[in-house]
């Protein structure tokens, strides 16, 4: 698994062997960059940023840190190293080789499945191009560019299996990726929490940690894949991917901190007079909450979907940790329980596993989920500061599947429109929590310096110290 990085696009796929997979993505490469330029990060061309570029599949030094000018970024097209004899593990084909090749007739679904997650890796990074302007601190600026770089290389990821698998459609659809724009009335993107804006780093950091956990599990059903080229490319990207959660989570977490250090510190919980202080209070840190979870759950799917009892009949897309789980890995005759509407209340009934794979890897979602959440709790408790941050219903504020059609509350009441529309604003950040979060978001870049709204990490980056330089201004 050598690394080639003298070759324009760096590889570990022997890219110079195959001329004219590599003649198309140098083809691709340029309208790559074009699209980096306009809708990357803002501003950012000429940095320096001290960045982990990914140099090797082992497990042990992976990653080079170092500076490196955003301009010069490097992406490159990794796979995890192939598993001899590697075998599809579920569905129909359970027991027979796992596939080099695309299987004729699940082409079309598994290009699907490929454009899919492909098209998330671009969004986020339109998502959240403008955020550099707003940076709470060097550390947390270098963080972003990071996860900005690595998902454009995961673009490059499930853009090297349209190129090298599926032809002609293949490089379609790599420029359709090129074109989609999150939250362009045309052209948006195909998922819709990714057409959402994210205007302030608290958005940032819960879209870290809610979203990029959604891409860790859709990523770990795909490293699952019975097409093993998929299989691999996923494998690796779930070792970048971890970084971005780990930002979600301790970004929240240090936010949270800071708000429970100052409620302790004055003896309140009045938001009004926590904002007052310059933190956000833990009533608006919840609403945050309940927002970018509900839109997440929502990227799971349709409870009830005969697409995800497809896709893993015939192989293309597991469970989460499937090759871990003790059962028969066919599913034909078993049943999951999945929530529905009766008379305006909500019951659970039990459905077909098949079709309730969607279901039980939002199940998947939810345990790590309300682990994480847990402990933003202890760094309040922490404090000693008699507060709670909850994960709200499931049902609440879905969009997507049969809970669509009613109002559910967080707490997993069916409530009328004049009742959702009254009380929203408790559950949801409606527009003065926005703009009292946006009058927080300056630019703080002095090194070692954090913006008051957060608290600092307890260690900075790679072995760095808290003050090091890790965004060079020219
Ligand atoms: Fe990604
Ligand atoms: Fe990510």
């Amino acid at each position: 698994m050598d690394v080639t990085y003298q070759d324009r696009i760096p590889n570990n796929v022997g890219l110079a062997e195959n001329r004219s997979l590599q003649r198309a993505l140098e083809h691709w490469q340029p309208e790559f960059l074009n699209w980096w330029d306009d809708m990357g990060p803002a501003g950012s061309r000429a940095l320096d940023v001290y960045l982990r570029t990914a140099i090797s599949v082992e497990k042990n030094g992976w990653a080079n840190f170092d500076y490196v000018k955003m301009q010069d970024y490097r992406w490159g097209i990794f796979l995890n190293p192939a598993q001899p004899d590697r075998k599809v593990n579920f569905g129909v084909h359970k027991g027979q080789p796992a596939w080099q090749a695309v299987p004729g007739e699940y082409r079309s679904n598994l290009r699907r499945i490929i454009v899919t997650q492909g098209d998330t890796e671009p969004a986020s990074v339109e998502q959240q191009r403008h955020l550099g302007h707003t940076c709470p601190s060097l550390y947390d600026l270098r963080n972003l560019y990071q996860i900005n770089v690595e998902e454009g290389r995961h673009l490059w990821a499930m853009v090297y299996l349209l190129h090298a698998y599926f032809g002609r459609d293949g490089r379609e659809e790599s420029e359709a990726l090129l074109e989609r724009r999150s939250g362009d009335q045309d052209n948006p993107r195909i998922l819709g929490a990714f057409n959402e804006k994210t205007p302030d780093w608290l958005s940032f950091f819960m879209f870290t940690f809610f979203t990029d956990r959604d891409g860790k599990f859709q990523l770990c059903a795909l490293a699952e894949s019975g097409f093993d080229p998929l299989a691999r490319t996923t494998r690796f990207m779930l070792t970048e991917e971890a970084h971005h959660m780990f930002v979600g989570e301790t970004g929240v977490g240090r936010i949270v901190q800071r708000t429970a250090q100052v409620m302790a510190r004055e003896k309140t919980d009045d938001p009004q007079k926590l904002r007052a202080l310059g933190v956000i209070d833990l009533p608006t840190l919840q609403r945050y909450l309940n927002f970018h979870y509900s839109i997440t759950l929502d990227l799971f799917g349709s409870d009830l979907s005969s697409n995800a009892a497809t896709f893993y009949a015939t192989g293309l897309k597991g469970r989460y940790n499937e090759s871990k789980i003790d059962d028969d890995h066919v599913l034909r005759d078993v049943e999951h329980p999945v929530l529905d509407l009766e008379d305006g209340r909500l019951v659970t009934r039990p459905a077909p596993m098949l079709n309730a794979l969607n279901e039980r890897l939002r199940d998947d979602y939810i345990k790590d989920t309300i682990a994480g959440v847990g402990r933003w709790n202890r760094q309040i408790e922490k404090e000693g500061v008699p507060a709670k941050l909850e994960v709200p219903h499931r049902a609440f504020n879905r969009r997507i599947g049969p809970l669509a059609a009613a109002r559910i509350d967080p707490d997993g009441r069916v409530v009328s429109e004049a009742e959702w529309a009254a009380r929203q604003d408790e559950w949801l950040p409606g527009a003065s929590d926005r703009a009292y979060v946006a009058s927080l978001m300056g630019r703080v870049v002095e090194p070692g310096a954090f913006a008051n709204w957060i608290a600092p990490p307890p260690k900075g980056i790679h072995y760095r110290p808290l003050d090091f330089e890790y965004v060079r201004f020219a």
